[in-house]
C-alpha cells in the first residue's frame, strides 16, 4: 500500500469544521483533524457495511472488541480483558464521564497546558478544579512538587494526556514511574486520554500506556483510546476506555444517566477495521508528518517546543505581543488555535496533518505574519 499524502482534497460540501470555522481565504490548521483520505481498508469496511440497507441501532460487535484488544496487544504488549472496555461515542464525553465520576464533593488535577476540554471538565461536573503549570523550560515535564503542593482535600482524580496536545510531549518511561508513585501516595484516581498514542513522530520515543506499564496502579485508572485520530476519522464518533476496576467501571457507566447514545454501525466497522490494521499506514503517515514537521522547524526555529507526538504544533508568539492570536493570525490568512484556549496564551497550536502544498501555502503565511508583527 502507498498513500498519496500529497493529494489536495476540496472539502467544501462535507461541512468540514475544520474548513468551516475561518472565511474561505484563511487556511485552517487548527482542529486536530487531518486533511488526507482515510485508509482504503477503512473505507471499503464502511462500503461493505453499506450493502446491508439498515443501518438500525448496533450493539457493540464482539469483533471489534477483539480487534480493540488485538490492537492494544500488538502495539503495547497489553492484554486487556473484554470485560474492562467500555465504548462511549467520543473521548470527550469520556472525559466527563470520568470527572463526574469524582462529583459531587471531589475535585480534579490536571497539568497545564492541556488539551482545551479539559478545562470545562470541573465546570461541567461541578466539582473542584486545580491545573499546575509546565513549563517550557522543562521541556513540558510535569511538575511532581508543585502539583503535590496544590492538592486539595477535594483532589480525588488527575487528568492527563499522552502523548500531549497541545505541547507535543510523549511521557518518558520515567515520568509514567514519578506519575504512577504520585497517584499512588496521593490516593488519586488517573485518566490518561491517550488518542494519539500512535502519533510518535520521535524515533526515540516510545508512547506507553500508562495502566499497562505500572499494573500496581491499574485499578485506579481509566485510559481512553480511538482510532480516530491516526487514521483520520475523527467524524465517526467510536471510543474506547479501558477501565480495570468493576466498581469504578460500573460507576463510569452509570454516570452515562441517559446522556449518551449508542455508537452507530458505522462508527463500530470504521474503527474495527482500524483496529485490525497491520499494514505499514501508520509508518508511512509517521514518515510524511516527519517530512511536514521538518518544513516547521525551517520556518519557525526554536520558536517551536521540541515536538515528539501528535501532528500539532506548538509554537511560541510571546514575543510579538499580540492581544488576540487568533484574530490576528487569521487576518494573515491562516487559522491557528489560539495557546489561551489552552491555559497558555504565548503559544499558539498549528495542526500540520496535511498535505505539503498545503502546508507550505500555511507557513508562507505564517512566517510573513510574524514578520510583519515583528516589524510592527
Ligand atoms: C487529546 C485529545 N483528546 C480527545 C480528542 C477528541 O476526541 P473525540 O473526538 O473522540 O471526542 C482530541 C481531539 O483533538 C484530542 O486531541
Amino acid at each position: 500500500m502507498t498513500q498519496n499524502f500529497d493529494q489536495l482534497f476540496d472539502r467544501s460540501g462535507t461541512y468540514s469544521s475544520k474548513w468551516s470555522k475561518f472565511d474561505k481565504d484563511v487556511l485552517p490548521f487548527w482542529v486536530a483533524d487531518m486533511d488526507f483520505a482515510a485508509p482504503d481498508f477503512v473505507l471499503d469496511a464502511i462500503r461493505q457495511r453499506l450493502d446491508h440497507p439498515i443501518l438500525g441501532y448496533t450493539e457493540e460487535p464482539d469483533s471489534l472488541v477483539a480487534s480493540f484488544q488485538g490492537w492494544l496487544a500488538h502495539h503495547y504488549n497489553w492484554q486487556v480483558p473484554a470485560e474492562w472496555v467500555v465504548w462511549i461515542p467520543g473521548v470527550v464525553p469520556m472525559l466527563n464521564l470520568a470527572a463526574r465520576c469524582v462529583a459531587p464533593d471531589g475535585g480534579i488535577l490536571i497539568p497545564t497546558p492541556v488539551y482545551h476540554p479539559f478545562l470545562s471538565l470541573a465546570r461541567h461536573a461541578g466539582i473542584e478544579e486545580v491545573c499546575v503549570p509546565m513549563h517550557a523550560d522543562t521541556n513540558w515535564r510535569m511538575d511532581f512538587d508543585a502539583m503535590a503542593a496544590a492538592l486539595t482535600p477535594r483532589t480525588k482524580m488527575m487528568m492527563i494526556c499522552n502523548p500531549q496536545n497541545p505541547t507535543g510531549r510523549c511521557y518518558a518511561a520515567e515520568e509514567l514511574a514519578q506519575l504512577a508513585t504520585f497517584v499512588a501516595e496521593h490516593d488519586l484516581y488517573l485518566v490518561s486520554d491517550e488518542i494519539h498514542c500512535n502519533i510518535v513522530l520521535d524515533e526515540n520515543c516510545r508512547h506507553q500506556p500508562v495502566a499497562a506499564a505500572h499494573p500496581e496502579i491499574a485499578a485506579r485508572t481509566i485510559s481512553l483510546y480511538a482510532a480516530t485520530k491516526v487514521y483520520n476519522i475523527p467524524g465517526i464518533s467510536c471510543a474506547a476506555a479501558v477501565i480495570p476496576d468493576d466498581s469504578l467501571r460500573r460507576q463510569f457507566m452509570h454516570e452515562r444517566a441517559g446522556l449518551i447514545t449508542g455508537i452507530g454501525p458505522v462508527g463500530y466497522t470504521a474503527s474495527e477495521a482500524a483496529f485490525n490494521d497491520r499494514s505499514d499506514w501508520i509508518p508511512q503517515l509517521l514518515s510524511y508528518l516527519r517530512g511536514n514537521l521538518a518544513e516547521i522547524q525551517s520556518c519557525v526555529g526554536e520558536r517551536l517546543s521540541p515536538l515528539q507526538a501528535t501532528y500539532l504544533a506548538w509554537i511560541d508568539v510571546a514575543d510579538l505581543r499580540l492581544a488576540d492570536t487568533e484574530a490576528y493570525f487569521a487576518q494573515q490568512g491562516i487559522g491557528i488555535s489560539p495557546g489561551a484556549q489552552f491555559g497558555a496564551p504565548d503559544y499558539i497550536r498549528l495542526n500540520f496533518g496535511c498535505p505539503r502544498a498545503l502546508l507550505r501555502s500555511g507557513l508562507d503565511r505564517l512566517s510573513s505574519a510574524i514578520d510583519q508583527a515583528k516589524t510592527g
